[in-house]
């Protein structure tokens, strides 16, 4: 569907948990949050049915993300379920990678199409120090198990974090030279504890790696689901992405919405206030109303985000495990 800027909305981040078993510095604090009860989590058949309304209005594209999504169980049963509605073209997700290497053979076989992992260093202490937790060594596995997969499109995600991983930049986008993965770097949105790590500018980082890596060429087409600007460094199997929200706006091509863990429909991650479809759900709403409000919310999207702007009182103050980012 069309909302009221003529943005095609195709794509939806769906939230499956607020739990993780990291702590990321930048999104949890060490105790972790207060966990959500399970009875207020969205079940797998509130989300299968609103997968088929989305489907109705045109959002066939699907990821899940978390806190991390492999700690919910069961998981794989919601990914064949979505990926078994008619109309949906691509199922995808997001994870830290810690349990990726066991769960893989059950994702592939449910039908998962691409994997996003997130890895901000390739270096134990950094790993530990920056996740509070120790597993790096999971998620490199995990990264390899997939690309034993020529079915799974595998994807790094690194959070460029100014002073605590700037030596890593050029060797997580390396990973990209030998590999068929690609690389982004996304920078740090000011969302909760993410408002104190100053990120880098996306020129400075790509610098650093034509230097290392010599001139890339920019890439063109789009690969996967949206903002990403991407390069080509000679001789690279992979490519190299920047996703910066902030320095390089991209919300006038922006194509997607998002579902929290509980089920807030929100149409732009800045503000808060969304469409509480969990309540229409247990309110016995009907699909044609479910329908209608979801069409209605997605129709009014916020045509920008305004995180360069002081706070106001309707920006979102929920942490980024809730939010799924
Ligand atoms: N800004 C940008 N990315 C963030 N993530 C978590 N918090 C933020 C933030 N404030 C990232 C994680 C992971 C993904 C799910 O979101 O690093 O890659
Ligand atoms: Fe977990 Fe991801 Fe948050 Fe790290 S950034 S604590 S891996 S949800």
């Amino acid at each position: 569907m069309q909302d009221q800027y003529g943005r095609t909305i195709d794509y939806i981040r769906i939230s499956v948990t607020d739990r993780c078993n990291l702590r990321c510095v930048y999104c949890m604090p060490e105790e972790g949050i207060q966990p959500v009860d399970h009875d207020e989590i969205l079940t797998f058949d509130e989300i299968l049915r609103l997968c088929r309304i989305f489907v109705s209005l045109g959002i066939h594209k699907v990821k899940l993300t978390g806190g991390e999504p492999l700690v919910r169980r069961g998981l794989t049963q919601l990914i064949r379920g979505i990926r078994d509605i008619p109309g949906i073209t691509s199922v995808t997700m997001t994870t830290n990678g810690i349990l990726l290497k066991e769960q893989l053979p059950q994702l592939y076989a449910a039908g998962i199409q691409g994997i996003n992992v997130s890895l901000d260093t390739r270096k134990e202490q950094q790993f530990a120090d920056i996740t509070r937790r120790s597993g790096l060594s999971h998620a490199l596995e995990g990264i390899e198990e997939g690309l034993r997969y020529p079915n799974i499109r595998m994807k790094i995600n690194c959070v460029p974090l100014a002073g605590i991983n700037d030596d890593q930049w050029v060797d997580l986008a390396g990973m990209a030279e030998e590999k068929p993965l690609d690389v982004r770097f996304i920078e740090m949105m000011p969302i909760g504890l993410g408002r104190a790590y100053p990120g880098e500018k996306q020129e400075m980082i790509f610098a650093a790696l034509q230097k290392a890596y010599g001139a890339a060429e920019m890439a063109d087409g789009s690969f996967g689901n949206g903002p990403s600007t991407y390069v080509q460094f000679p001789g690279f199997v992979g490519k190299v992405g920047f996703i910066s929200a902030i320095s390089h706006k991209f919300c006038s091509g922006c194509n997607r919405v998002r579902l929290t863990s509980e089920g807030e429909l929100k149409p732009c991650l800045q503000y808060a206030g969304g469409l509480q479809v969990r309540d229409l759900l247990r309110g016995n709403a009907s699909d044609e109303i479910l329908k209608k409000s979801i069409e209605e919310t997605i129709y009014k999207k916020p045509k920008s985000h305004h995180f360069n702007e002081k706070e106001e009182p309707g920006f979102e103050q929920k942490e980024m495990s809730r939010i799924g980012g």
